[in-house]
């Protein structure tokens, strides 16, 4: 798209994460930076790009990748991709729930290594979703189409949990808590200890938002201690590594960030980071720009 609209496009070479000081050579000069989440864009790739740069439009929803008080100090604007991924991570956040609850990768593991000898009445029995409590920690977009699949789909009751909220008593009722905040610093390890404690031994945590929410080095204690039943993990603390003992649980299902890859969602947040490149470009308001910094 930006291509047809007569822009030159320079792609960076790999979807490694750069090198320090890579990333500050290849957008030097640009007009526009289309960022991955796991592109840094600091003051210094800022500086480095020069005072020609318009916006930077983040191929993702979240933008904690970004400094943007940085940004807004040089008039950079800064746009990212809501709403065109919004289902493809509900669902995504539902195959999590699912896998953990009906232990899918589990069973998976147990036919591929042809472990299964017979059906029996307790053989990989889990929990079922009707009736249970879902916590959505951050109902959001993202957040309330989960809360709508669990709603609609499954039976299930859901506790919204906004910032404010106590977030504690909600955990302690819920069978199944599920992640949908932005990474800031008050949302830092907002899942630690004190609050995998408080759930029932029965409960799943979901985290489709961002690694650093949840101090994962408190969830393989919790795991381990049987404090909480199961996780699903689509994001990791230290992404890509993995926290010590996570590996070794059977109880966790992973998934490698991957919770708006569809089709449909990655090609409309293309086209979407194209849009705002092109109309920070014609001088027009963005369609989907970030706010300013508080
Ligand atoms: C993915 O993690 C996104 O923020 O879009």
């Amino acid at each position: 798209m930006l291509r047809e609209s007569g822009y030159e496009v320079i792609v960076g070479s790999s979807e490694e994460p750069y090198e320090p000081g890579e990333l500050a050579e290849l957008v030097a000069g640009a007009d526009a930076i289309v960022a991955l989440l796991i592109d840094r864009i600091d003051e210094a790739v800022l500086e480095a790009a020069g005072p020609q740069l318009k916006d930077v439009a983040n191929f993702a929803v979240g933008y904690d990748n970004v400094d943007l008080t940085a940004a807004a100090r040089r008039g950079v604007k800064v746009s990212n991709t809501p709403e065109v991924l919004t289902q493809a991570v509900a669902e995504h956040t539902f195959a999590l729930i699912l896998a953990v609850a009906r232990r899918i990768v589990e069973g998976d593991r147990i036919v591929r290594e042809l472990r299964f000898r017979r059906w029996g009445p307790n053989f990989l029995v889990g929990m079922e979703l009707r009736g249970k409590t879902l916590a959505v920690v951050g109902p959001g977009r993202i957040g309330e189409a989960a809360a709508q699949i669990a709603e609609g789909g499954f039976g299930m009751t859901v506790e919204r949990v906004r910032r404010g909220d106590d977030l504690v008593s909600v955990l302690a009722r819920a069978d199944v808590v599920s992640l949908h905040v932005p990474l800031a610093p008050e949302t830092h390890h907002l899942i630690g200890a004190k609050e995998l404690r408080t759930m029932k031994p029965s409960a799943i945590l979901v985290n489709t938002a961002r690694g650093p929410v949840v101090d994962e080095a408190a969830l393989v204690a919790a795991l381990r201690a049987g404090e909480i039943a199961g996780a699903g993990l689509d994001v990791f603390e230290h992404e890509p590594d993995l926290t010590e003992g996570l590996l070794e649980l059977e109880n966790v299902v992973f998934a490698p960030h991957a919770a708006s890859a569809t089709n449909e969602a990655r090609t409309a947040m293309s086209r979407l980071a194209a849009q705002n490149v092109i109309a920070a470009l014609e001088g027009r308001p963005l369609p989907t720009e970030v706010g300013q910094p508080e």
